[in-house]
């Protein structure tokens, strides 16, 4: 048998593959960039691209060392003797964060809106749109603590899956306060778990001591049954007077929008870097537990990283959930055009002659050639296979007259076109 790819990795196939599903097509994939690229450089985002590998101690620093993705999700490369180690990034913040330091970009005018998109890397265990190697588009804005800047992310959000056919989202907003707040609300869990330690998981009595609100989002089951049996109050209880002000102005400016959400008030994210504004775009078809998004406020990341306080709101889509999102939900995309021009020889000595017309032909749009001479009827076969809209053919008499038959492939009329007049030929009808 042939090698097989690493456990938890799609390829993307071209269309026409025949294993396709939406959540490998890459023309799929193009679809969801361009349509989020459009929606969030209209919004005056620009597009930034970082490292898929950064120094270990970046992620531990930036998504923090209570999470689950540091404690157990980590690909790690260490490479030279005794350096800390290199991790494949599990997500962009932290180092859309780190090049924003680093380059200076806190003298371009604030809010600074960024964009990216690509791979990250999580060791999670494989399940259905749970992938070790996945994609994200991801905004990053920098520089404002403005609650409109948190609401006009959240509706960017919004709109990129709206823009791209999916109507069955929810969006699960919350805040989880400023660092008194979760102070305030870490003692009480504390005090509310630790009668009960022996009932909790492993990892959620360690959870205790470090970050006792990630027992909220365990995934364990035994873990959740005490949850449910204590009652326990969510974070929205505990937010200080700032916080909960800023949260009923996010909320005001969504509501206005028309932008539709429901209150989480016990969201917990997987992250540790937020603060206040937190929220989750869900959908039935890939499962309660897997958001297709997520994103939030986390003004400490710069000042964690080693720079100043940069006030900082931002969000990543899932690409390959969202795909699994719109495939279930039916939606269709556009088909991807075939080329405008398929070009052949019929005989031996014109094939060079029909490759020369079809690179320069290019300049009008998309040229494929055939690379051996072909009959007529073959090359409309090909050029059907190919979906070409037109398909022409050269022969001796041609060559020596300059000419090219061309067949229209969608009316089903042919006409003869001087090879000095094709470039306009194609213009007009690409
Ligand atoms: P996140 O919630 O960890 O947030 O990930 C965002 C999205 O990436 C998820 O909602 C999901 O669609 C996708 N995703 C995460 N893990 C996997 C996986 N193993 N397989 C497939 N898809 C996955 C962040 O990454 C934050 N950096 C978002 C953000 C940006 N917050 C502020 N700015």
């Amino acid at each position: 048998m042939p090698l097989q790819r690493p456990k938890g990795t799609q390829d993307h196939l071209p269309d026409g593959s025949p294993k396709l599903s939406r959540d490998v097509q890459a023309s799929a994939f193009r679809h969801v960039q361009e349509v989020a690229r459009r929606a969030l450089e209209r919004a005056g985002a620009q597009f930034i691209g970082t490292p898929l590998f950064e120094e270990a101690e970046l992620v531990q620093r930036g998504v923090g060392g209570s999470t689950d993705i540091v404690r157990k999700e980590m690909f790690t490369v260490y490479y030279f003797g005794d350096h800390g180690g290199y991790v494949l990034r599990p997500e962009a913040t932290a180092g859309v964060v780190r090049a924003y330091l680093e380059g200076g970009l806190k003298q371009l005018p604030a809010p600074l809106k960024l964009w990216t998109h690509g791979p990250m890397f999580r060791a999670e265990r494989q399940q259905k749109g749970r992938l070790r190697q996945f994609h994200q588009v991801d905004y990053e804005v920098l520089g404002s603590p403005d609650p409109l800047v948190d609401a006009e992310a959240v509706a960017l959000m919004w709109a990129v899956a709206v823009q791209l056919g999916l109507q069955r989202g929810r969006i699960k907003l919350g805040s989880i306060g400023d660092p008194a707040d979760r102070e305030a609300y870490n003692g009480y869990l504390r005090a509310l778990f630790t009668p009960h330690l022996e009932r909790l998981s492993d990892d959620s009595k360690d959870r205790l001591t470090r970050n006792p609100m990630r027992i909220l989002d365990s995934k364990s089951a035994q873990d959740q049954d005490l949850i449910g049996e204590l009652g326990v109050r969510p974070m929205l209880d505990f937010l200080g007077e700032d916080a909960r002000t800023h949260f009923g102005a996010v909320q005001a400016s969504l509501r206005a929008w028309e932008v539709p959400f429901d209150i989480d008030p016990s969201i917990v994210r997987g992250l540790d870097y937020y603060r206040r504004t937190a929220w989750e775009l869900h959908h039935e078809g890939v499962g309660a537990k897997s958001a297709l998004g997520g994103g939030g406020r986390y003004d400490g990341l710069a000042a964690q990283l080693g720079g100043p306080e940069v006030p900082a709101v931002g969000w990543a889509l899932g690409i390959e959930r969202l795909l699994l999102a719109l495939e279930d939900e039916g939606v269709a995309f556009p088909e991807v055009q075939g080329p405008l021009l398929f070009l052949a020889a019929m005989d031996e000595q014109n094939v060079g002659l029909a490759a020369q017309i079809g690179l320069q032909a290019r300049k009008a749009g998309r040229v494929e050639f055939a690379y051996r001479a072909l009959k007529p009827g073959s090359v409309f076969k090909e050029a059907d296979r190919r979906r070409a809209r037109l398909a022409a053919v050269i022969g001796s008499e041609e060559a020596a007259r300059g000419v090219l038959n061309i067949k229209d492939l969608k009316t089903g009329e042919s006409r003869e076109v001087a090879v000095s007049e094709l470039h306009t030929f194609l213009e007009e009808r690409a």
